[in-house]
């Protein structure tokens, strides 16, 4: 009295298949799941207990062994139930054994027999469709999400009956769809905000344009009430649509993270705006097991981090990794989990902690020392990283008032959609003499570091293909060293005015 199936487990946002074994021998009463679940899996055994007891009167009143494997790796979440239950059933002769093992099952199980949503369907189906039997049954919540994977047969059930009968029939019933690519048309933009509700602040509007371009993670450092929280906010409507794939990379971590909502698809690029209290784990991702952070959730999107030198330094020093890696791992257990982390970040800050520091507004009341504290808090190696710093000076009233024309969102990101692509297919990868030599002199007076220089020139590319410019040339070059993060004292490291006549205004 032998059966096995397949449910799905995840590490990180991937999900693997294991393989559910149950027996039924003679000997005492028994009910023992083994193959290094945790204590969610092992609680599962009493909801199976009663479910299967709904569902076919009896419980098999004799030895009931369930392994689950690959025994190496830990089992962890409420998936399994469903999986557990049927391969009890199959071995207790109450449905064909050979059918149960051409589907992969997961769902949590009601002690009435309700089949319950999981996260991580998404990947589930992603990883039957790759390594399994290309069947998939899930909870009825689960189903639409989880038919968005290619290349799988997605069966939604209600009960633990209703799974029953789908198997005894052999998979009679019609398999769900979900049309991604409609839902990802349909996403198309109504955004709530527009970069013409923004009045002047040309320079800074500028530089939010070369970040949306080459992913530049951004800083902007002015007054209150500035507008560095309303540039912000506007980024993600200057970035191109998210294509069908990212779309459902996206997903497949909101489905982990179980942040989804009723949502089937994420078909918009996120923007993620965490606390400056959220916790390492929360804004990283991390715990026992881990979980998807804020970072994670900003996956091909944005993450906002407001009046960045209240973050922790800590929790801040871990962002080094992703913004470089674009994925974040976590070491648990003897295994290494990996996050997609590839988000674009925009920081934002006062230049101290009054918030008036050379202003000109008002009178700063910080001591010089309580205005280099709050600047130490973000490390030199984060600001390494930062590829574009912006002042952004308050606007004056005449401004405000003015009815001048704005450029919309709409027109500032078919601008960037066409210079993203023109980046992509390598434009603009070789550089003038003069841009060079300027280069060289910049990184000489500047003290740039390796990784500074790099940024420089890939931020100068940038302008370049905005600009559709065949080559880097040195006017590039000069905006992107103005947009290097400056020295202590507040000033411009260096002025390169001085080696380039041909600097741009
Ligand atoms: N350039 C601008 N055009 C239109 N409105 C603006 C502009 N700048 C500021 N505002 C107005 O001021 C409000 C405050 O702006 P915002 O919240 O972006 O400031 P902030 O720089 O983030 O300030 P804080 O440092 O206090 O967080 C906005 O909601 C908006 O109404
Ligand atoms: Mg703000």
């Amino acid at each position: 009295m032998y059966a096995v199936t397949r449910t799905a487990a995840h590490q990180g946002v991937d999900s693997y298949l294991v393989q559910v074994e149950a027996s039924i021998s003679s000997g005492l009463p028994l009910f023992l799941i083994v193959g290094l679940p945790d204590a969610a899996v092992r609680e599962g055994a009493e909801r199976v207990r009663s479910a299967v007891r709904d569902a076919l009167d009896a419980f098999p009143s004799s030895r009931c062994a369930v392994n689950l494997s690959p025994a190496s790796r830990r089992k962890a979440g409420s998936g399994f139930d469903l999986a557990i239950a049927m391969a009890l059933a199959a071995a207790d002769g109450k449905c064909p054994a050979a059918i149960i093992e051409s589907a992969v099952f997961l769902a949590e199980l009601g002690l009435d027999g309700t089949l319950r949503p999981v996260g991580g369907a998404l990947p589930a189906a992603i990883a039957a469709a790759r390594d399994g039997p290309r069947r998939l049954v899930v909870a009825r919540e689960n189903a639409a999400e989880a038919a968005l994977a290619d290349g799988v047969e997605v069966y939604a059930a209600r009960t633990f009956r209703e799974a029953l009968d789908l198997v005894r029939s052999n998979f009679a019933a019609e398999p769900v769809r979900t049309d991604a690519a409609a839902l990802l048309a349909a996403a198309c933009r109504h955004d709530d905000v527009d970069l013409a509700e923004i009045r002047g602040l040309g320079q800074a509007k500028r530089a939010l344009e070369v970040a949306a371009t080459g992913e530049h993670a951004i800083l902007f450092s002015g007054p209150p009430g500035a507008g560095k929280t309303m540039l912000a906010r506007r980024i993600v409507t200057l970035l191109p649509p998210l294509s069908l794939k990212e779309a459902i990379e996206t997903t497949s971590v909101y489905s982990v993270a179980r942040s989804k909502g009723d949502a089937v698809l994420v078909a918009r690029r996120p923007w993620r705006a965490p606390h400056h209290t959220t916790s390492g784990a929360g804004l990283v991702g991390g715990g026992s097991w881990p979980v998807p952070g804020e970072i994670s959730l900003a996956h091909n999107g944005v993450l906002f981090l407001d009046e960045l030198p209240e973050f922790s330094p800590r929790i801040l020093n871990q962002l080094r990794e992703p913004l470089e890696d674009k994925k974040l791992t976590i070491s648990r257990a003897g295994a290494k989990i990996t996050f997609p982390a590839h988000f674009l970040l925009v920081a934002a800050m006062n230049p101290c902690p009054c918030g008036y520091w050379r202003t000109g507004l008002r009178e700063c009341k910080c001591s010089d020392g309580d205005v280099a504290k709050y600047r130490a808090r973000i490390s030199g190696p984060l600001l390494d990283r930062i590829d574009i710093y912006v002042d952004v000076p308050s606007v004056d009233v005449a401004e405000l008032r003015a009815s001048g024309d704005e450029e919309a969102s709409a027109t500032v990101r078919a601008r960037v959609t066409s210079a993203c692509r023109r980046r992509r297919l390598g434009a603009a990868t070789r550089l003038t003499l003069a841009a060079e030599n300027l280069l060289a002199v910049a990184a000489r007076k500047m003290a740039l570091s390796a990784r500074g220089i790099s940024r420089t020139l890939g931020v100068a590319r940038t302008i370049a293909c905005l600009g559709g410019s065949e080559e880097t040339e040195v006017h590039h070059v000069s905006e992107a060293l103005q947009y290097r993060v400056p020295s202590e004292d507040g000033a411009r490291t260096t002025d390169c005015t001085d080696v380039e006549p041909a600097r741009v205004a």
